[in-house]
C-alpha cells in the first residue's frame, strides 16, 4: 500500500459524522440514503456506492464528533480497508480534515494504521485465502503545511503495524511449529538486523545462571529452554535502561495440576507477552528510538512427563527465594521470577515492564477489553497508562494492598506460587513484585486481551499484538 499527497483514486472515500446535515461531496446520495434510513454515519458504518457513469464513492461514518478520537479513526478505516477490499478496489482518494479536538498528525496515523489493519491475516494453513488485500494506492488530501508531519505519522504507522503483525504471526503459529528455539530464532531473525544485539541461552546457561524456577517448569518438555535477551541501544550516550519481560510459554498443559482440554486448546499463545517484546523492539529499533531497551524472554514449555515437575516441591530461584509450588499450572510466575530479577540484577534495568498472559482470574475480572496491572511504581505506571491511551490498549489498574500479600505466604518455603481463589490476578502480581526489589515495575496481566475468540474492531480472531504500540510509545516518551 503506497501513500501519496495529491488527489487520485477510482474510489472516494466520504467521511460522515452521525446525523450530519449536509456534505460537501456527496451530499446527493448521503441525503437520499439518510432518508432511507439506509446510512446513518455510526462508527464504522460503511456504504459502497459503485456508479458505472460516475465516480465511486464510499460512505464512511465516524460517528458522533463530540466522541471521536484516534481510535475510532483507526476503527473506521480498519471498516474500510475491508469494504474496499471485498469490492477489490485498487486506489482511493480521501480528504483528512482537522477533528477539533485531535492531533493532526496522529489523525493520519489512525488513518493509515487503520487501513494496513484490514489487511492482516493468519491464513498460512488454508489451501484457498480468504484474505486478499487489493488496495495499492492511496491518495491523501492533507492540509498543505502538515504535510512532512503526515509523511512521518505514515512512515510509525507502517513501522508499528510490521510490529504488530509479526507479534501475532508469533503467538497463532502453533505449538507443533513454534518452541522455545524457534522463537528464540525468530528473534534473531527479526532483530539483529536493525542492530539488536540478541543473545541466547540454553539449559546449561541458564543452569549456570542458577535460574532454578525456570527451569522447573521446563523439566517436563523434551525441548530445550531458552532464555532470550535482546538489547538495543538506543542512546548511547544515556546509562538509562528499560527492560521489557515477556512470559515465553510456547505451550502451557497445566502440567500436573493439568488444565481440562477446553482451558487447554488456545495454550500456543501462552507466550504471547514475550511475542509483544519481540514485536516492540523490532517496532523501536526499526524506528530509531532514542532509548536503551533490553528485552528478557524465558522460553519453555509446560508438559507432563516423568520428568516434570510437581505440585508440592519445593524449588529455589536465581533470587535465592524458594517457592512452595502449590499448582504447577501457576508456571508462568514461576518462569517470570528468573527473568525479572535477571532484569534487575544482571541487564540492570531501571525500569521494568512485564507483559504475561498469566491468570485466568484477569479474563473474569475484565474480559478481553482492558489488560490488567499491577505495579509498585504509581508513576511509572502513569507513564504506562498514558502510551496506552495513545495506542487505544487500555489498561486497568488493580489494587496491590499489603493484606493480599499474606496469601501466598508458605510454611515451608519463602513463597507458594498460588494465593486462594479470590483475587487471583492480584496475588499473582504480588509474587512478581517480590522479584524486581524496589525497582520501578509494572505488571501487565494480558490473559484476556492477547488472544481473542471473536474479532474485536481492528482487532482480529486470535492473537491481537495488543500493547505492541503502548511499549512503543512508552519508549518514545510520548
Ligand atoms: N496461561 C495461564 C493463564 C491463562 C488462562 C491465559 C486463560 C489465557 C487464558 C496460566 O499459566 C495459568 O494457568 N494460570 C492459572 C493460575 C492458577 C493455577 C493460580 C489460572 O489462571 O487458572
Ligand atoms: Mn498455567
Ligand atoms: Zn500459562
Amino acid at each position: 500500500m503506497k501513500f501519496n499527497f495529491k488527489k487520485g483514486g477510482e474510489l472516494q472515500i466520504i467521511l460522515v459524522k452521525k446525523d450530519e446535515d449536509s456534505l460537501k461531496i456527496g451530499n446527493d446520495l448521503y441525503l437520499y440514503l439518510k432518508e432511507k434510513e439506509m446510512f446513518k454515519g455510526d462508527l464504522s458504518e460503511t456504504y459502497l456506492h459503485l456508479d458505472p457513469n460516475g465516480e465511486d464513492v464510499l460512505l464512511l461514518g465516524l460517528g458522533e464528533e463530540d466522541k471521536l478520537t484516534i481510535d475510532s479513526i483507526r476503527r473506521a478505516f480498519y471498516s474500510a480497508g475491508r469494504k474496499l477490499m471485498e469490492a477489490k478496489v485498487k486506489s482511493i482518494g480521501v480528504s483528512i480534515p482537522k477533528f477539533k479536538d485531535l492531533c493532526y498528525k496522529k489523525t493520519i496515523g489512525a488513518v493509515t494504521e487503520g487501513l494496513l489493519q484490514s489487511e492482516y491475516s493468519f491464513e498460512k494453513y488454508l489451501s484457498e485465502k480468504k484474505i486478499k488485500p487489493t488496495l495499492e494506492e492511496v491518495y491523501l488530501d492533507v492540509l498543505e503545511d502538515k504535510k512532512d508531519k503526515a509523511l512521518e505519522a505514515i512512515e510509525e504507522s507502517k513501522i508499528l503495524i510490521e510490529g504488530i503483525f509479526l507479534t501475532r504471526d508469533l503467538v497463532n503459529e502453533r505449538a507443533i511449529n513454534m518452541y522455545p528455539e524457534v522463537l528464540a530464532n525468530s528473534a534473531k531473525d527479526n532483530l539483529e538486523q536493525l542492530g539488536v544485539k540478541v543473545s541466547i541461552y540454553g539449559k546449561k546457561d541458564i543452569e549456570a545462571l542458577d535460574m532454578k524456577a525456570f527451569l522447573a517448569v521446563s523439566q517436563g518438555s523434551a525441548k530445550e529452554p531458552q532464555f532470550i535477551v535482546m538489547e538495543y541501544n538506543g542512546d548511547p550516550s544515556s546509562d538509562e535502561k528499560l527492560a521489557f519481560v515477556g512470559k515465553g510459554l510456547t505451550y502451557d498443559s497445566g502440567g500436573y495440576s493439568l488444565k481440562p482440554s477446553k482451558g487447554m486448546d488456545t495454550m500456543f499463545s501462552d507466550m504471547a507477552g514475550s511475542a509483544t517484546v519481540i514485536g516492540a523492539i523490532k517496532a523501536i529499533a526499526k524506528s530509531k528510538l532514542k532509548r536503551n531497551v533490553v528485552g528478557i524472554v524465558a522460553a519453555c514449555e509446560n508438559l507432563v512427563s516423568g520428568d516434570a515437575y510437581k505440585p508440592g516441591d519445593i524449588i529455589g530461584s536465581m533470587s535465592g527465594k524458594t517457592i512452595e509450588v502449590d499448582n504447577t499450572d501457576a508456571e508462568g510466575r514461576l518462569t517470570l521470577a528468573d527473568a525479572l530479577w535477571y532484569a534487575v540484577k544482571e541487564a540492570k534495568a531501571d525500569k521494568v515492564i512485564d507483559l504475561a498472559t498469566l491468570t485466568g482470574a484477569c479474563v473474569v475480572a475484565l474480559g478481553d477489553i482492558n489488560t490488567g496491572a499491577i505495579t509498585n511504581d504509581e508513576k511509572l505506571m502513569r507513564e504506562v497508562k498514558d502510551a496506552s491511551e495513545i495506542a487505544g490498549e487500555p489498561i486497568w489498574q488493580l489494587p496491590s494492598n499489603d493484606e493480599y500479600r499474606d496469601l501466598i505466604k508458605s510454611d515451608f518455603a519463602d513463597l507458594k506460587n498460588t494465593g486462594v481463589r479470590g483475587a487471583g490476578t492480584i496475588t499473582a502480581g504480588l509474587f512478581l513484585r517480590e522479584f524486581v526489589d524496589d525497582t520501578p515495575w509494572v505488571h501487565l496481566d494480558i490473559a484476556g486481551t492477547a488472544y481473542l475468540d471473536k474479532a474485536l474492531g481492528y482487532l482480529p480472531k486470535g492473537a491481537t499484538g495488543v500493547h505492541v504500540k503502548t511499549l512503543y510509545y512508552l519508549a518514545k516518551g510520548e
